[in-house]
């Protein structure tokens, strides 16, 4: 233990793989994808599922429900478990409810902002392909143009993701879709000065917060976006599937759940949360996580992925010869980094490479082509320490730069 530690705060990396499920053979550098939850965490779910079984009906139709409200509780289930989340968002419970995932977040704002033809979606080029599709398909019923903005890369400073926004939008422009970290290439965008850019032009922003919460500190009223969706299920340690929708107060009225249900039209509590029949457990657990970083110290985990991440790129580039054109403000706890050319640059070859370190080197990593060649993106979570990334640079190495001429 480092001198000055204090003692009863965990020592960051392998041995807090006890605190996983995770297969110990595989070295698992992809937390970012799906998420895993803590054991401590699925025990509180599996508590919950227990005690919604001996009285399932009395559990799910009025324990849950705001607009049934039980004489033994002051507040429903959803509403006390969203009480304890919001803080770690900086957000008033009352603006914020849970969906299954950022996916349907999302697509509840698409499909309630007013647009009609000639209106024009902005959304960036490396905007997560889902919600992409989601974008286009809701602009195009409407009537509206889906414009995709192309990002720089490398960047030398964020400003230039600000300005490459600013510059798509138009007096058509009635929405804009902004990522708070991209998807493959893992950037942290700028995302309050987008929000102030579109602000100042009247152009209502919706954030997609997917890997957020739990990897950087995030603050959601601060940001100035008028929704915000997120997943709890990547890096705040929320049992699968649980995510957030935040609104203005503004916007609340008009947002309706992409499922017509019981609660539709009664509100922006109900709307959401007098739903279709659905498992709630991973809500009501999602507190537990974010208990666990409180008591890990979540400035402290913060710092640990954020420098994992680091050490990531100067490893993995230095042992590869390639660069990362990102400024440091810019990576939060993954970083994606560049093959060595001869790794190949198609999709096909991607698939190829990952599946071969997964099989073959139990090594699980993203990896993908993009412009032109192959990267992978590396998720540096408290169990990842040094040891798991010289893994994968000299896997990669073996496979590539060996069999190179
Ligand atoms: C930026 C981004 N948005 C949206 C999603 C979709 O998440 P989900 O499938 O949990 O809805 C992802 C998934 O990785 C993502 O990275």
């Amino acid at each position: 233990m480092p001198a000055g530690q204090d003692w009863r705060m965990p020592t960051f990396g392998r041995s807090m793989r006890e605190h996983w499920l995770l297969d110990p053979d595989v070295v698992y550098l992809n937390h970012g994808t799906v998420g895993a939850p803590p054991k401590r965490v699925l025990r509180k779910q599996q508590e919950l599922r227990d005690e919604m079984e001996r009285q399932p009906s009395q559990f799910v139709l009025r324990e849950l429900n705001a607009e049934q409200p039980m004489p033994w509780r002051a507040e429903s289930r959803l509403r006390e478990a969203a009480g304890r989340v919001a803080p770690f968002l900086g957000a008033r419970p009352d603006d914020l409810v849970f969906v299954p995932n950022v996916t349907t977040g999302l697509n509840a704002v698409l499909r309630s902002v007013p647009l009609g033809p000639g209106d024009e979606v902005v959304i960036a080029d490396l905007a997560y392909g889902a919600v992409t599709i989601a974008a286009r398909l809701v602009a195009g019923e409407r009537g509206a143009t889906l414009r995709i903005v192309d990002m720089p890369y490398p960047i030398r400073e964020s400003g230039e993701i600000v300005d490459a926004f600013v510059s798509a939008l138009t007096p058509r422009t009635k929405l804009v879709v902004a990522d708070h970290i991209t998807a493959q290439t893992a950037l942290v965008l700028p995302i309050a000065a987008i929000a102030a850019a579109c602000r100042e032009r009247g152009v209502p922003i919706l954030v997609d917060g997917a890997h957020a919460p739990g990897s950087i500190a995030v603050d959601i009223p601060a940001i100035g976006a008028d929704w915000y969706s997120a997943n709890l299920h990547k890096w705040a340690h929320a049992p699968r599937s649980c995510g957030i929708l935040w609104a203005k107060p503004e916007h609340q009225a008009t947002l309706r759940h992409p499922v017509i249900s019981w609660g539709s039209g009664h509100g922006f509590h109900a709307e959401f949360e007098h739903q279709a029949t659905c498992d709630p457990t991973s809500y009501l657990a999602a507190p537990e996580g974010i208990a666990l970083l409180r008591e890990w110290d979540f400035d402290a985990v913060r710092a640990y992925m954020h420098a994992l991440a680091r050490e990531a790129a100067g490893v993995l580039t230095g042992r590869w010869g390639t660069t990362v054109g990102v400024p440091d403000d810019m990576i939060g706890a993954m970083v994606t980094v560049p093959l060595p050319e001869a790794a190949g640059k198609t999709t096909e070859d991607a698939t190829r490479l990952r599946l071969a370190l997964l099989v073959e080197d139990r090594i699980e990593v993203q990896l993908h082509a993009w412009r032109g060649r192959l990267w992978t993106r590396v998720s540096a979570q408290v169990y990842n320490d040094r040891a798991d990334i010289e893994r994968l640079a000299k896997a990669v190495e073996r496979r590539t730069l060996v069999a190179s001429p």
